[in-house]
């Protein structure tokens, strides 16, 4: 099963919503300069790396990442980026940002932000994505799907408790759009369609769940979404 998710998931561009508009706001609402460092923590497959160096290219960019095919693969495509496979909770030296999109949900969101206010600049900043519910009733098929994916998936007051919590203030925050899902739901979409002929039993399994979790979106996206937040040690 782990095999068959790997084969839907490898090769695509992003791994979970983002695209160069949100990018840009939180760039420029972070104040991140031209030569920046700057950290894609659980950067995936690589995209907004390279968003990161269409909008600052004199920047440092750093990708740091588990799951080491991901980083075979930015090294082979953005020799530019220093990429290397390890934890986002142990970092090194500091950072003018720690950029990370749908991926402080991997360790918690509170550890990844204790464990980044001691890598930052004096400036620095940290801008990073979750999926929140939107809704204190979201719709049944939503409610299983995300206590199954993420549980203790949060609201928006829980959120930025949790923040200011962690001993951070707000700079800027707002919902990705729709757009962004596409960047991600897009391909995978293409992908789920490109495999199902001949799919083995395992592999059917794994395309029919990706199928839903698009189809869910589209019906109850609203339901809950991606927020972005600009923020900075208070
Ligand atoms: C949903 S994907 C998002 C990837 C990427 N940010 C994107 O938008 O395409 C989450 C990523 O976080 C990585 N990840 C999870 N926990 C991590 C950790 N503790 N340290 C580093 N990477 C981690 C996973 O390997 C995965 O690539």
């Amino acid at each position: 099963m782990k095999d068959a998710f790997f084969t839907v998931h490898s090769g695509l561009p992003r791994e979970a919503p983002g695209d160069a508009e949100s990018l840009g706001w939180a760039l420029d609402l972070a104040r991140t300069h031209a030569r920046a460092r700057v950290l894609d923590a659980g950067c995936g497959p690589g995209a907004d790396l390279a968003l990161l160096r269409a909008q600052r290219p004199a920047a440092r960019l750093e990708g740091l990442d588990l799951h080491a095919p991901f980083i075979d693969r930015i090294r082979a495509e953005q020799p530019e980026v220093e990429a290397r496979v390890g934890d986002m909770l142990v970092l090194d030296g500091a950072y003018d940002l720690i950029w990370s999109a749908g991926a402080a949900y991997g360790p918690g969101v509170t550890a990844a932000l204790a464990a980044w206010r001691d890598h930052l600049t004096p400036q620095g900043a940290v801008a990073f994505s979750d999926c929140l519910w939107r809704t204190p009733r979201p719709a049944p098929a939503a409610r299983a799907f995300w206590d199954r994916d993420y549980p203790g998936m949060m609201d928006l007051p829980g959120h930025i408790a949790r923040i200011e919590g962690a001993g951070y203030r707000i700079l800027g925050a707002r919902w990705l759009g729709a757009a962004a899902w596409e960047a991600y739901y897009g391909p995978l979409s293409d992908r789920v369609a490109a495999l199902r002929p001949g799919a083995d039993a395992d592999l059917a399994q794994v395309l029919d769940a990706t199928q839903a979790e698009i189809e869910l979106w589209r019906t109850h996206g609203g339901d809950y979404g991606y927020y972005l937040s600009v923020v900075r040690p208070a």
